[in-house]
């Protein structure tokens, strides 16, 4: 099939490489040059795990074509909307670029004279309730209109892609599910064999759920999906902080709660807060969404609050076990908001370094793939950059665990002590191995572990 696809972000090059490895020919549009033309070259914009292949393949193919513009004289099957919708101000959802894109749309279709059948037109943004419906008469009848949301996690998106839970998707007129359908079709079916250099995804035989459902409702699983999993996060974070008061472990009661099978073991990892360019988004979209319908929703906002509650009580604990931030020197291990990405939007390593250098202290810091991307989207962070973990680690007081990069459990914690002024080290994603690294002369602290007797108070 035909396929342009409007956005050249995570959720659009993904989308665009995966389908054109199930074989569709697909063209993505993006405006910005400078990601524009980095595709162009074979170069991604942005870092997501095996998607250089994955596009460097179907470019070679001739499947994966860059744009500037939506050529409406092409033909288009599909044309998908990948496009941003970020939070304005007031929480609520900014969509002037899906407008905007609406607008290319209806200009470009009512200005052709082709007698194909129009295009159907897919919402892959997430979006507030409402939108999908609003959309449909943007396009006055030029177009069908479809609601499809994506649920693709940076790091993992590209397995997120081809090995999806469930096909969500909501189309106006039932004969418009048939394009959506054999779009997917190699997917819902799980046959598919894509060479990856560390080893090759194979379709699983297991058929794909498929919910055909309203476009409110599409919507609305989209939004309630992230926010059920925020929430998720801010009541085991908030689990933690009770733990420590009350000599519990919080793995042990993690483990415990998981093991319900109505509750399940997944999303319980504590840390220093969730970040992202979503579920705060997300959470403030479905309540502001809500707020205009007359509907107060209590639990997306004491799960935002409870997650900057986290990264302030994080950052206290670290200025408590330090005995003050002035004058002291802080290694921060981990600037991206997760592991297997750069992506620092909203990332708690941000306000954590923020706050201790507000407190007083200086800041080196060390990440494996966000130190370019750090420098360039906050030039004026008075950070020191750190090639390695054990640069960052020298003369400091403090180390400070924020990503859970797989090589920080694999480093050598007796050089890193010997470098540092003060031994101390706080994980705030319990990912270390605290025997191992009190082994190596550490004072060991982590998140939601009672502190041992003469640890976690200052010299
Ligand atoms: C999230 C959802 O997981 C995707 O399903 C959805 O498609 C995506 O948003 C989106 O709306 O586009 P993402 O934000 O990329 O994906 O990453 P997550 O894996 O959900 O992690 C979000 C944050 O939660 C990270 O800071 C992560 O470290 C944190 N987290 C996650 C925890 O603190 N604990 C956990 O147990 C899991």
């Amino acid at each position: 099939m035909d396929v342009t696809i409007l956005g050249g972000g995570y959720v659009g090059l993904v989308t665009g490489a995966g389908l054109a490895e199930l074989g569709h020919r697909v063209t993505v549009v993006e405006p910005n040059p400078a990601r524009r033309g980095a595709l162009a070259a074979g170069r991604l914009p942005i870092y997501e795990p095996g998607l250089d292949v994955l596009v460097q393949r179907a470019q070679s193919r001739g499947l994966l074509v860059p744009a500037a513009a939506w050529n409406p004289g092409q033909p288009a099957d599909l044309i998908l909307l990948a496009v941003g919708t970020p939070a304005r101000p007031d929480g609520t959802a900014d969509l002037s670029q899906v407008k905007a894109a609406l607008e290319q749309i209806r200009s470009g279709l009512a200005a052709t004279t082709c007698s194909n059948q129009p295009p159907l037109v897919v919402i892959r943004s997430t979006v507030p309730p409402g939108t999908t419906r609003w959309a449909a008469l943007q396009l006055e009848g030029l177009a069908p209109v479809a609601h499809n949301p994506e649920f693709l996690a940076e790091g993992t998106a590209v397995r997120n892609f081809f090995y999806p839970d469930r096909l969500v998707l909501e189309v106006c007129n039932p004969a418009d599910a048939h394009r959506l359908l054999d779009l997917y079709r190699p997917l819902l079916e799980q046959r598919f064999c894509v060479p990856l250099p560390d080893g090759d995804l194979r379709g699983s035989g297991r058929p794909v759920p498929v919910q055909v459902t309203s476009p409110e409702e599409s919507e609305l699983i989209k939004l309630g999906a992230n926010a059920m999993l925020a929430t998720r996060i801010s009541l085991i974070n908030e689990l933690a902080r009770l733990c420590e008061t009350c000599g519990a472990r919080i793995a042990e009661v993690a483990q415990g709660i998981g093991m319900d099978p109505r509750i399940g073991p997944a999303f319980l990892r504590v840390g220093v807060g969730w970040g992202g360019s979503c579920f705060g988004k997300d959470l403030q979209a479905l309540t502001a969404a809500a707020a205009e319908r007359g509907i107060h929703l209590s639990i997306p906002v004491a799960a935002y609050q409870a997650n900057q509650e986290q990264r302030r009580w994080f950052a206290a604990k670290v200025c408590r076990v330090l005995g003050g931030l002035r004058g002291r020197q802080i290694a921060v291990l981990g600037l991206a908001f997760k592991l297997g990405t750069d992506d620092l939007r909203d990332a708690p390593a941000l306000d954590l370094i923020r706050t201790f250098l507000a407190g007083g202290a200086t800041v080196t810091a060390h990440d494996p793939l966000a130190v370019d991307r750090c420098r360039t989207e906050f030039p004026h962070l008075p950070v020191r950059y750190a090639q390695t973990p054990l640069e960052a680690a020298r003369g400091a007081q403090g180390l400070v665990l924020v990503t859970e990069w797989p090589e920080y459990a694999a480093l050598d914690w007796t050089a890193l002590r010997q470098v540092m002024a003060r031994p101390l080290l706080i994980d705030g994603r319990n990912f270390l191995d605290p025997a191992a690294c009190r082994q190596a002369g550490f004072t060991y602290l982590g998140v939601g572990v009672p502190e041992p007797p003469g640890e976690g108070s200052s010299e």
